[in-house]
């Protein structure tokens, strides 16, 4: 497996702090005025409609070189890790077309260069970026020119200053990016119809755009609300058969954390912001442990996750923290378990004593979030308590140790 989960490496920080330097922003050198320019980015960013971050405000853009980019830059080095893993993401001879929509400073289309750059390919990747904002694509722009000079990859870029879910091309694409812009769109329509809205753009979006053997990520912030939108927008597009879904789910039920009205299910890595940016999250104050998101991988070929994972009797996903009480360790799982005879999908608490603690089921407690367990037997839905005969492996693991 690739391991990618490691701060951006110092390159990409010099690349960021070369188009500070020529715009005269603040950066990581001055914590207290990026903190503060931060701190004030932030209040826009929970505006739901987003609509201050298109502002010209120089303090808003050196917030988001500065520190936003290089914080969110990791959220698609680690959503393309099963992609990677698969084997169905890499660079070959002919350059990789990648369309950003809503790409803002570039976050995504370099998150997704710098997990190429980390697996040792060579090549080129030829991303074409959309966004209205064109101030933001010129410093992608900018950003790309200057680690340009220290990649591997060669990374050309194309801008399009344009509204991105009106984006129409005759190109297809490899891979398109959807990084933190869905939640952003048509914050004015009620949340059903929106979800409809947005899954019929995907789904017209990978007909027109997407090659035949592409993929399209989206990325979420892990906040409640702009997550469960994410997997409403999923669920709709299970309705199409077309439509494969590669990653994280390892099944296409309905999302069980849309059953509640508090879950939502994300990603909440150990990826620590760079040693240089602790002191600017610190200003803001805002958190620089953990690298969090929600995330969604589809594809058209009918190659899923679950496909190219080795065969066990069921596949589960961690999509908790560990709830560690006394004698016992517990995990929220979504994946398979039995009921009545057969098996079914869905989300299940599922616990393992202390006292039944074997070599056969120890990776009950090396897993982490994100993890996918294969479990031999399957869990029993109406008593889900690893058997002490059950066995437990870590079949795709969501980060390396030895990293
Ligand atoms: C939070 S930023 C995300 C940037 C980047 N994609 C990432 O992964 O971090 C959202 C971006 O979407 C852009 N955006 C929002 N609504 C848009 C629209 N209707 N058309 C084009 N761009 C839009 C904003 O200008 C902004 O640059």
């Amino acid at each position: 497996m690739h391991r990618l989960l490691a701060p951006v490496e110092p390159t990409w920080l010099d690349a960021v702090r070369a188009v500070a330097a020529q715009h005269k922003f603040a950066s990581f050198d001055a914590p207290a005025r990026l903190g503060a320019s931060v701190l004030r980015l932030s209040s826009v960013y929970n505006d739901p409609a987003g609509a201050g971050l298109r502002s010209q405000d120089a303090a808003l853009l050196e917030a988001r070189l500065s520190f936003w980019l290089v914080r969110d830059l990791p959220k698609v080095t680690t959503a393309a890790r099963e992609l990677m893993d698969a084997g169905l993401l890499r660079l070959s001879t002919k350059p990789l077309r990648v369309l950003d929509l809503g790409a803002g400073l570039g976050a995504s289309t370099f998150g997704l260069t710098r997990a190429l750059c980390l697996a040792g390919e060579k090549g080129t990747v030829d991303a074409l970026l959309v966004d209205d904002d064109r101030r933001a694509l010129a410093l992608a722009t900018e950003v790309a020119r200057e680690i340009g000079k220290t990649l591997d990859v060669q990374l050309h870029l194309r801008t399009l200053q344009q509204h991105a879910p009106s984006y129409v091309g005759r190109e297809r694409f490899d891979v398109i990016l959807l990084g933190q812009v869905v939640s952003e769109l048509d914050s004015d329509v009620d949340p059903i119809p929106r979800v409809q809205k947005h899954a019929a753009w995907i789904a017209r979006l990978m007909q027109t755009s997407l090659a035949d053997d592409g993929c399209l990520i989206i990325v979420e912030p892990a906040l409640r609300d702009r997550t469960r939108h994410l997997h409403g927008v999923r669920d709709a597009l299970m309705a199409d058969k077309g439509i494969t879904l590669f990653a994280p789910c390892l099944h296409r039920e309905a999302c069980p954390m849309l059953e509640g009205r508090h879950d939502w299910c994300h990603e909440d890595l150990f990826v620590d912001l760079p040693e240089s940016l602790i002191a600017v999250a610190r200003a803001a104050g805002l958190r620089f442990e953990g690298l969090t998101y929600a995330y969604l991988v589809l594809r058209r070929d009918g190659l899923t996750l679950r496909s190219r994972l080795p065969t066990h009797a069921s596949l589960a996903r961690i999509v908790s923290t560990p709830l560690v009480t006394k004698g016992k360790r517990e995990w929220f799982l979504c994946g398979d378990a039995m009921s009545g005879g057969s098996l079914v999908s869905g989300k299940i608490k599922a616990m393992r004593l202390d006292r039944e603690r074997a070599p056969h089921n120890i990776a009950w407690d090396e897993a982490s979030r994100g993890d996918v367990l294969g479990l031999s037997p399957p869990l029993e839905h109406d008593r889900p308590r690893l058997s002490k005969e059950g066995s437990v492996a870590i079949v795709h693991a969501s980060f390396d140790t030895e990293s």
